[in-house]
């Protein structure tokens, strides 16, 4: 599993609580964050470059992009060149948020590359074409929860001016469109108000693993065991490890260093 860097520990979480007796290797690429302002082929390199490493050295089975910029980057689409499957957290979150809504009216925040590229409107609108997106991106709130100011006036203040065009479009369903933002729900949530219904990808990209493990008789024979964590980092190691524990819980004790060969 991998993300630009702390936000995949949502998705990480999910996978560990339902599927406590499978390995987990986890690269957070916080030396090249964010990618949220990168251009979309330069994702789509690092993604692939991610995977390769995640193959060779640790010999995964199954791989999870965790971030939705490398899935809009269509790094999920990788399964044939990588020769494993490969599961991004777009389709699960947009299958979750249409079942949420009750008004049809939908609400998708992410990073700029996230929404520009529009895939979260392509892949609500072939579920149900009848919902309304109402899209923004929030640029800015990634750079909050790497340095682990998760809550505060300061983050209020931007989450009021960034969620503007979500208040005003009457939404009933607030799809988190970036793994990092779960760490936000709160403020997002007392901004928007209690009647939207906030959707984090996380949980529901868990249930599609296991499903697709289960599918692929990719399950680890012994449900009893317990599962090996590992977490690598591209950036600096111990920064990783003391946030890392504190908004993943006690699996991460500590974290390898990697670095890449294309920075
Ligand atoms: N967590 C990532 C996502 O889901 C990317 C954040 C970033 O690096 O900009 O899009």
């Amino acid at each position: 599993m991998f993300d630009s860097g702390f936000g995949g520990l949502t998705v990480a979480r999910a996978a560990i609580d339902l599927l406590p007796h499978e390995d987990l290797v986890y690269l957070g690429d916080t030396g090249r964050y964010p990618y949220g302002s990168r251009p979309l082929d330069e994702v789509r390199r690092f993604g692939t470059e991610i995977a390769e490493h995640l193959i060779e050295t640790y010999d995964i089975k199954y791989l999870v992009v965790a971030c939705n910029t490398a899935t809009a980057a269509g790094v999920d689409l990788l399964s044939d060149e990588l020769d494993i499957p490969v599961l991004g957290v777009i389709e699960p979150g947009a299958k979750a948020v249409v079942e949420a809504s009750e008004s049809e009216r939908i609400g998708v925040i992410g990073t700029v590359g996230t929404i520009d590229s529009q895939v979260y409107d392509a892949v609500i609108g072939k579920i149900n074409p009848d919902a309304t997106v109402v899209s923004c991106a929030c640029p800015g709130f990634v750079e909050f929860v790497e340095r682990g100011n998760t809550e505060g006036p300061q983050v209020q203040i931007l989450a009021e001016r960034l969620l503007a065009p979500i208040i005003e479009g009457n939404v009933d369903t607030l799809l988190l469109g970036c793994t990092h933002y779960p760490y936000l729900a709160r403020t997002i949530g007392e901004t928007v108000g209690p009647d939207v219904v906030l959707v984090s990808s996380a949980d529901e990209t868990a249930f599609a693993l296991a499903d697709d493990l289960r599918e692929l008789g990719l399950t680890h024979p012994d449900p009893d065991r317990q599962g090996q964590h590992r977490f690598i980092s591209s950036g600096d190691v111990r920064a990783f490890t003391v946030l890392g524990s504190r908004l993943l819980g006690p699996e991460l004790v500590d974290a390898e260093r990697w670095i890449s060969n294309a920075p």
